[in-house]
């Protein structure tokens, strides 16, 4: 069975106190959680207090980058093995607005993936095309070549400790999000080109929908076989609204029931 798993990307927002709120609601909601792992990924500064907060809960916790390199004189950077001392599980690599901000590409993002791999955590690899690019007909073309690049650096057999997520850029942070039956064509096409490889990845290999998902639309996106749970941005960031996001992936059965 495919874990499923509804992912919070809280990207540069938060406060102290808004954080210590937000971080409780949410862990006394999730108790009742059966088969969704419920994961929220925050800025580094505040990995201290999301541990303290939530040590214990069923909530999970991440961050939503990493250097590739394991030590260093690298200013500013922050490594895999630094974010395990703070008991992260989860860390988001390739996140379109770090590739497009921040000059990420293909590789590095292969390589971010492989630091968290070693460190003893999970990453979750981000994949998807622009607006234009889908206009263009090339959706298929870019994911491909985004998930060829991590199977190239990592092989099948470490791709397996890692999480997918197709996040189409156009969909992201605009309110537009993927149609349920548009999400479920790239999550399987994805599946395919992971299967292609090795037959037990394909089959395994949770694949995460994120772009303007919202408690209005989250379960008909997590109810499409090869959607394995959200990767959720804006939403996860209103307690009420993550928690039902949360709820819907755990009641929605997607391939398995
Ligand atoms: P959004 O962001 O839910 O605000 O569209 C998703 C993401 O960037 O991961």
């Amino acid at each position: 069975m495919r874990q499923r798993l509804a992912v919070g990307n809280w990207k540069m927002f938060g406060s102290l106190p808004e954080n210590q709120a937000l971080l409780d609601t949410v862990a006394a909601a999730m108790a009742g959680l059966r088969k969704t792992i419920c994961v929220v990924c925050v800025p580094f500064p505040y990995l201290a207090q999301t541990q303290a907060a939530l040590a214990g809960s069923k909530v999970a916790w991440g961050a939503q980058n990493v250097s590739q390199h394991p030590k260093g004189a690298f200013t500013g950077e922050v490594s895999a093995g630094m974010l395990r001392e703070f008991g992260c599980r989860y860390v988001i690599v390739g996140h379109s607005e770090r590739r497009q901000w921040f000059g990420e590409d293909d590789r590095t993002v292969a390589l971010k993936a492989k630091a968290v791999l070693t460190a003893g955590m999970v990453p979750i690899i981000c994949v998807g095309e622009t607006l234009s690019e889908r206009e263009s007909g090339v959706t298929e073309k870019v994911v491909g070549r985004q998930i060829a690049a991590a199977l190239d650096e990592l092989g099948s057999e470490i791709l397996k400790g890692a999480v997918l997520a197709y996040e189409p850029v156009w969909a992201i942070g605009t309110g537009r999000t993927a149609s349920p039956e548009q999400a479920q064509a790239v999550h399987a096409s994805i599946r395919g080109l992971l299967a292609k490889r090795d037959g037990s990845l394909g089959d395994l290999a949770p694949i995460l929908y994120g772009g303007s998902v919202k408690a209005a639309n989250a379960a008909e996106l997590f109810a499409m076989p090869d959607v394995d749970g959200g990767l959720i941005g804006g939403a996860s960031l209103v307690a009420q609204e993550f928690i039902s996001i949360c709820r819907a992936a755990d009641q929605t059965s997607g391939r398995d029931g």
